[in-house]
């Protein structure tokens, strides 16, 4: 991603030094860039739970390198104990998005697989490695594929930029680079294809304010942001051509958890005949459960993060301030589920399907 001209990750190794990870730290963004360099065990589980980095794909890869750094950690005569707890440690920072486990567990059968401690820590690096960088290629396929469906929606518009609608920050800052959601759009905008989007504000942590809208800026690509419930309005007035959102966790039968919030958009968008897409990469999908609603673990989060709101005072000072009643109690659900019935299509690196079953199972296959 560029960011004042300069190429960016969200996560890479600090130059010069394998036992650094550099990230740009989101609690900060909009309003100062500012990069973090994780060592220790506890710097990565503390960046993954405060959200310094957030989004399915960027946590994967941080909770991958904290396995890295577990190993190195850990003492010889306890290390298959050690890097076990670290596991344990890093999977319950965040529990809804599925590319948390995943990474950690590619991490460890790479460290099973070694022999030797010194094998396991180097083994453990490359894998590690392979998901940074399996991250970042996976994202950059998933936009070629969401390209021809933008493409083909474009040219159907009579005149004027096709209206994209997108929740919380499936971009560039939420995966390696690209992002999964975004990718799409950039690609669409490299390929000189007129588009607006649309971006929810994504209460209460306002990822779509934050985020998306500080890297859409960053890109270049023309954006209005939207209050949460806006939405639906902006759908029934003709407004929005597509809607395009990320995943965190997608069932076998294509029940989708994404940001709380998704879930009414789904419905708008079905009431008003929009194309809903979600954009995801295989490592997303967790074929040990079914029934979305019934089975994905939703994250509750710290209603503090509801009650209060950060943001740059007339100062120029960053400060928080309170917007409800002291005594008022607050539930944060992070996600919601989507059942599969109001998708219309799932990208993935491998290509375009239907959220069923069988169409699902397919594309895994063409790409296994
Ligand atoms: O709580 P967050 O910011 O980690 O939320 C996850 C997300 O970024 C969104 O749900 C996103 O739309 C899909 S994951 C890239």
């Amino acid at each position: 991603m560029l960011v004042d001209g300069k190429e960016y990750r969200s996560i890479q190794l600090k130059p010069g030094e394998r036992e650094v990870v550099r990230i740009i730290d989101q609690t900060f963004l909009p309003h100062e860039f500012r990069l973090v360099d994780l060592v220790t065990l506890e710097d990565f589980c503390r960046a993954i739970s405060t959200m310094q980095v957030r989004g399915a794909g960027l946590i994967g890869a941080t909770a991958a390198f904290g396995m890295v750094s577990a190993a190195r950690q850990a003492p010889r005569q306890s290390f298959e104990a050690d890097i076990a707890d670290a596991a344990a440690q890093l999977c319950a920072t965040r529990p809804t998005a599925a590319n948390l486990a995943w990474a950690v567990s590619q991490v460890q059968t790479a460290i099973d697989t070694a022999d030797g401690i010194d094998n396991k820590i180097e083994a453990a690096f490359e894998a590690a490695q392979a998901v940074l960088e399996g991250d970042a290629e996976t994202s950059r396929r998933i936009g070629l594929h969401g390209l021809e469906i933008i493409r083909a929606l474009a040219a159907r518009k009579a005149s004027g930029p096709l209206n994209i609608l997108t929740h919380c920050n499936a971009g560039c800052l939420a995966f390696v680079d690209h992002g999964t959601a975004t990718a799409p759009i950039y690609a669409a905008q490299a390929a000189g294809i007129d588009l607006h989007v649309w971006v929810d504000e994504t209460r209460p942590r306002n990822q779509g304010a934050a985020l998306t809208a500080w890297e859409l800026a960053a890109q270049g690509v023309p954006h209005d942001l939207i209050v949460d419930n806006a939405g639906g309005h902006l759908m029934q007035h003709g407004l929005v051509d597509m809607v395009i959102v990320g995943a965190d966790r997608v069932t076998r039968r294509g029940d989708v958890a994404n940001k709380i919030g998704t879930y009414l958009k789904a419905l708008a968008a079905h009431d008003n005949g929009i194309p809903f897409f979600v954009a995801l990469p295989c490592s997303t999908f967790d074929f040990s459960m079914d029934d979305g609603l019934a089975e994905i673990p939703i994250e509750e989060r710290d209603p503090h993060e509801l009650s209060h709101v950060v943001g740059r005072l007339p100062s120029g000072e960053l400060g928080e301030v309170l917007i409800c009643p002291q005594q008022t109690s607050a539930r944060n659900y992070g996600f919601d589920v989507t059942p599969a019935r109001l998708i219309t299509k799932l990208i993935c690196e491998h290509g375009v399907c239907d959220a069923e079953p069988n169409s699902i199972a397919t594309l895994l296959m063409k790409g296994a």
